[in-house]
């Protein structure tokens, strides 16, 4: 059963998820199966919804996350293409529920399409953002080419560092991703302590963190929103790029310039 039929306001945030995807894949930050998405749907499930029956065995998160009580979420599939997902978003991703405990979980529908492997990290990042009442439903991870090249270098490893560059390349990049780039050292992909290591990162106040050498992972209050932050911020890493191509080191915009939209934009850092 296709349960999306009865919950048009579900449909539309489903929708957001498969228009995203392909972006993408457009952009070529999907490669194969490359990046995975969830959105916490809680706010769109009904007595119908809570009717449905489990599709599958219960399954362990690894954590504990007690403020995922009562929640549900749409999940990306493990193993699933962007460009497949763009095209058939709940064949190629499924619903979930959170189980009493708060440390497992069951998929519901349409199909038992196992979560993302990078479950372990989503979740958490769920949980943190409604331990500290944040508006915010979704979370991206994608391989963006050029802010995962510039992981490959030390001096943009260094905290802010890669911020403040991004920041410089054009007035846009300060004013929409006001929070710029934190940085997770490289981790172990869908590992706990990658999860754990995340969660510190967006704690120092980043709306996107780099994972080094791998990807970003960005929140956001929709879908659309998290994708847009990191569009921003991999167009001002290409203009930097151009410009180092074109052979010389970008001049960046000043701090004064900066600190203009910061008052303009009323931004918070
Ligand atoms: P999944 O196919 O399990 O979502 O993994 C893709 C990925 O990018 C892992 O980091
Ligand atoms: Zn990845």
């Amino acid at each position: 059963m296709n349960i999306l039929i009865q919950h048009p306001a579900l449909q539309a945030e489903i929708d957001k998820v498969a228009e995203v995807a392909g972006y993408l894949w457009q952009k070529g930050w999907a490669e194969r199966n490359g990046g995975n998405i969830t959105i916490n749907i809680t706010a769109y499930v009904d007595d119908a919804m809570r009717a449905l029956p489990a599709l599958t065995e219960p399954r362990p998160i690894g954590k504990a996350l007690p403020h995922l009580a009562g929640c549900w979420f749409y999940c990306k599939g493990t193993g699933r293409r962007m460009r497949d997902l763009a095209r058939d978003p709940m064949a190629n991703g499924s619903i979930i529920r959170i189980l009493p405990g708060c440390d497992r979980y069951e998929i519901v529908a349409d199909a038992p399409v196992a979560p993302t492997s990078e479950l372990p990290s989503h979740l958490a990042v769920h949980d943190y953002l409604l331990a500290k009442g944040s508006p915010y439903r979704a979370s991206l991870h994608t391989h963006p080419i050029e802010l995962v090249a510039l992981t490959h270098s030390r001096k943009w490893l260094e905290k802010d560092a890669a911020t403040r560059m991004l920041w410089s390349m054009i007035p846009e990049t300060r004013a929409f991703c006001p929070r710029g780039l934190g940085i997770v050292p490289y981790l172990m992909p869908s590992s706990v302590e990658l999860a754990e290591a995340t969660i510190r990162a967006l704690d120092e106040d980043y709306d996107v963190v780099m994972w080094e050498k791998h990807g970003v992972f960005a929140v956001e209050t929709d879908i659309l929103n998290a994708f847009d932050q990191v569009d921003v911020l991999n167009k001002a890493a290409q203009i930097y790029i151009a410009a180092r191509n074109m052979g010389f080191e970008p001049e960046g915009m000043s701090d004064a310039q900066m600190d203009e939209l910061k008052g303009a934009f009323g931004l918070p850092k």
